[in-house]
């Protein structure tokens, strides 16, 4: 993989707008779930930098598990419109507050598909809690409860989310130049 230098476009959301807003979503969710129980429902693997940051700011007592969900693609950046389910959580939720989340929602084949097995559970409460939400690529509508940020349809990565798998390390939401990516 080459140095990330070479094909960043701009960075649309640098780690302090996002430390600050992931405080804010926290801060938030801890004032709407006081006194109840809570289970954070991460999914694989975009999701996971923000799970560990958020839950920081999450002052409420709350468990945490796992999914992880693949959509079936018809190429490296396009998606089929259906998604499987890789791996379940090991938590039962029936009756529990139940918020899930995620990255980035795009189409809203994922959320839409763990959110209709999730629901055939009986949770008490389910949620969803997106950092980024590119809304004018929505396919099919999901409901969005804690948004970070709405951002415009550009390929990004950087905080949890891939390059061909590389760098969701960085702590910025970059946007790719494709076309420098490409001609390397
Ligand atoms: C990304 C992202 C969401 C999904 C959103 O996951 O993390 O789960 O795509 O797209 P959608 O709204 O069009 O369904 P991806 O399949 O790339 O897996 P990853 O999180 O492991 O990178």
């Amino acid at each position: 993989m080459r140095d990330y230098h070479d094909f960043l476009g701009e960075i649309l959301i640098s780690e302090e707008q996002l430390q600050a807003r992931i405080a804010e979503l926290g801060e938030q969710i801890s004032r709407d779930y006081a006194g109840e129980d809570l289970l954070l429902v991460c999914i694989l693997r975009g999701g996971v930098l923000f799970l560990t940051d958020l839950m920081r700011h999450v002052t409420v007592p709350h468990a945490i598990d796992f999914m992880s969900v693949s959509s079936y693609g018809i190429g490296a950046r396009q998606r089929s419109g259906q998604a499987r389910i890789n791996l379940d959580i090991n938590t039962d939720i029936y009756e529990r507050n139940v918020l899930l989340v995620e990255d980035i929602v795009d189409s809203g084949y994922t959320l839409e598909a763990v959110l209709a097995l999730l629901r055939t559970r009986r949770p008490k409460t389910l949620r969803t809690c997106i950092l980024l939400d590119k809304a004018e690529r929505r396919e099919v509508d999901v409901p969005v409860d804690y948004c970070g940020f709405t951002i415009p349809n550009a390929f990004v990565f950087g905080y949890g989310l891939d390059i061909d798998e590389y760098y969701r390390n960085l702590p910025f939401i970059g946007v790719v130049d494709l076309e420098k990516y490409e001609s390397a």
